[in-house]
């Protein structure tokens, strides 16, 4: 399998919106569901064209043989919360277990140091095993519980907020 990880291209919108679609109605671990994403392509790809060199965010994508099996972002916050950045991720079901998530975090991580980033940080389900492993192999630490997170249905799910300190 050839993986790839390279910062998201206007000309990849399309697929990321087709592709969140279908990561989101893989689980219940994303703030969405199968219904994806509500932008249009066009959005998408002026989004992406406005970041291509930003400091403050990064979208990685992760391709095997050049289709979309992954996703992470790193999104700087604003004013006097711009030393933390909110990192999201995901991959598709058929490519779990691959390395693809920790390729991606090694990834957005090594961005977070070189724009200083002081404190990488995200929100994940209690019982989202593969996901809290990963992260606390690239050092995150659970720092707190946010109770009734998720609403799905008539389930509460509460969170861990954990971070990863670069500084
Ligand atoms: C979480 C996610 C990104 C991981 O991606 P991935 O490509 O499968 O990650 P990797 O293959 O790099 O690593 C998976 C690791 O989790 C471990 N793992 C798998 N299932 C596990 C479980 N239930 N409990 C604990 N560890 C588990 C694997 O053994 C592997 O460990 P290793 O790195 O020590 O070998 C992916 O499962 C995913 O997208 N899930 C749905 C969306 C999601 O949950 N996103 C995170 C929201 S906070």
């Amino acid at each position: 399998m050839n993986i790839t990880v390279e910062k998201a291209n206007a000309k990849d919108a399309e697929e990321i919106l087709e592709y969140l679609k279908l990561v989101g109605g893989e689980t219940d671990n994303l703030t969405f569901g199968n219904e994806g994403m509500p932008f249009t392509a066009q959005e998408e790809a002026e989004y992406i064209s406005g970041i291509e060199t930003s400091k403050d965010i990064v979208m990685l994508v992760a391709k095997s043989d050049g289709q979309i099996v992954g996703l992470a972002s790193l999104s700087r916050l604003p004013r006097r919360m711009s030393h933390r950045g909110d990192l999201a991720i995901s991959v598709i079901k058929s490519h779990w277990n691959k390395g693809v998530g920790s390729e991606l975090i090694r990834r957005v991580i090594d961005f977070g140091r070189k724009n200083a980033f002081e404190i990488i940080e995200l929100q994940v389900r209690c019982d989202n095993g593969a996901a809290i492993h990963i992260y606390e192999k690239f050092g995150f630490k659970k720092i707190a519980i946010h109770p009734d997170f998720f609403k799905i249905e008539n389930e509460y799910i509460d969170f861990d907020i954990m971070r990863l300190k670069l500084k």
